[in-house]
């Protein structure tokens, strides 16, 4: 079963082929607008709660269901658990993946525009409503956006057809060192600017009354989406782990690097915005697309500084999109059994033509909506909010009332190595915590408020 599929050849390998997952739109482009609106400091704290009692118990529950059956997403769940109906649980893991990457290519695409923007000298010398037409006329565009997103399908299909070691891992052993040394620079002029310093007392500083239940979800929410967790991306990744990978320091590893690099972009983004004398209440796509090319363009080198930056979103979705794309090509290589060259393909077909979906519901599309969202704006509610807190629910579940005890145990102390009692936490916490933690909160988010 294990041989012929591949794997991480080392444990470096496993940590930034994860944290690549991990790290993605999620952090640099979400984080920093979510923690805004939940008024900065007390969100942090609330933040980093919910990742060690949910965040890094879910991503282990997955590890352990990826290490232990190698295989994908769905089909670890048919080895496990033989004859029952759990395998379900993948298969709607996949097929949020496969809704992911509809719309993330998408905004990938969008940074590429950007990336190619900033090297023209086109991000420079406008006005605040310039930049702000600028965005908008160009999602109004029915070609653009849609090459885009084709050009950024199209080399990540380059590099996931390598396959595991020879694609994922390997480009996230280039990558994700760039993207860090890229962060740090941008931190460190960010934090040169005049006026930086009041970001950072809004960044830090726990305003508690702040926090509403809406934070709660909010927070929840996030840690899904950027541990990519509760979708069985984690399992898939997890079933290219050799044996001897530690499971409790990989997932400590992984959600330590994703919480960095969240609040570090947080740093560079909300840094230059109090500099510049901006509110950090501009929402989604506007805060990337429409005010930090208007800041970028105030500072001396602004070229250099958006370049950087939109490199850096480029370098960060690259890595979460081939893990998205992993999760479907190891459904479809495995189950259907086609080559992974031909999965690979097909996968890469189905992104693209979703992706014109998803771009085109900001034009041609618009009038399409399902529950008052138009195309995108649902791809994003359904998955986030809805599908990954269930998927993460059902998980735990499995993990904790299902899958053979001694498995489990052996997976957690990683084969004796810890002492009994973090398994007996882990249990507490995976048991219960996790499951009624988030149906109560995936429950009050279905209140209307
Ligand atoms: N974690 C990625 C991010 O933060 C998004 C993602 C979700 C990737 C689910 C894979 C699976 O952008």
């Amino acid at each position: 079963m294990a041989t012929g599929r591949g794997g991480f050849s080392s444990k470096l390998g496993v940590v930034l082929a994860t944290a690549g997952s991990a790290v993605g739109l999620g952090n640099i482009w979400r984080f920093p607008y979510i923690t805004g609106e939940n008024g900065g400091g007390a969100f942090i704290l609330l933040y980093l709660a919910v990742i060690l009692f949910f965040g890094i118990p879910a991503m282990m529950a997955e590890f352990c269901i990826g290490k232990t059956a190698k295989a994908n997403a769905s089909k670890a769940f048919e080895i496990i658990a033989p004859g029952s109906k759990w395998y379900i649980v993948g298969l709607i893991g996949v097929i949020v993946a496969v809704i992911i990457l509809g719309y993330y290519t998408v905004v990938t695409g969008w940074t590429l525009e950007y990336l190619f923007r900033s090297v023209l000298g086109d991000l420079q010398g406008k006005s605040v409503l310039e930049y702000s037409n600028m965005f908008d006329d160009f999602t109004a565009d029915p070609v653009r956006p849609i090459l885009w997103t084709a050009i950024v399908v199209f080399i990540s299909y380059l590099i996931i057809s390598k396959g595991v070691q020879n694609g994922i891992e390997k480009a996230s052993k280039v990558m994700m060192p760039v993207l860090f040394i890229v962060l740090i620079i941008l931190a460190i002029r960010s934090l040169m600017l005049p006026g930086a310093a009041a970001g950072m007392k809004f960044l830090f500083y726990p305003d508690f009354s702040k926090l509403t239940l809406q934070s709660l979800l909010d927070a929840v929410g996030q840690v899904f989406f950027s541990m990519s967790i509760g979708m069985g991306c984690m399992i898939t990744y997890s079933s290219y782990f050799k044996k001897n990978v530690d499971l409790i320091k990989t997932s400590a590893s992984v959600a330590s690097i994703d919480t960095l690099v969240a609040i570090i972009s947080a740093i560079v983004i909300f840094g230059t915005m109090f500099s510049f004398h901006m509110q950090p209440d501009e929402q989604g796509p506007g805060l990337v697309f429409k005010t930090l090319p208007n800041i970028f363009q105030q500072m001396s080198g602004g070229i250099v500084w958006a370049l950087l930056f939109y490199i850096l979103l480029f370098i960060a979705s690259i890595t979460s999109i081939i893990s998205l794309l992993e999760v479907v090509i190891a459904y479809i290589n495995e189950t259907w059994h086609l080559s992974r060259i031909k999965s690979s393909r097909i996968v890469s077909a189905i992104t693209v033509a979703l992706g014109v979906l998803s771009a085109l519901s900001f034009n041609l599309l618009s009038f399409v909506k399902i529950g008052g969202m138009g195309l995108f704006d649902f791809s994003d509610f359904i998955t986030a909010k809805v599908l990954m807190p269930l998927g993460g629910i059902a998980m735990a579940i499995f993990i904790g009332w299902r899958m053979g005890r001694e498995e489990v145990k052996n997976e957690i102390t990683n084969m004796g190595k810890y002492p009994v009692a973090i398994y007996k936490i882990y249990m507490v916490l995976i048991r219960f915590v996790v499951p009624i933690g988030i149906t109560a909160i995936f429950i009050s988010s279905l209140l209307p408020h």
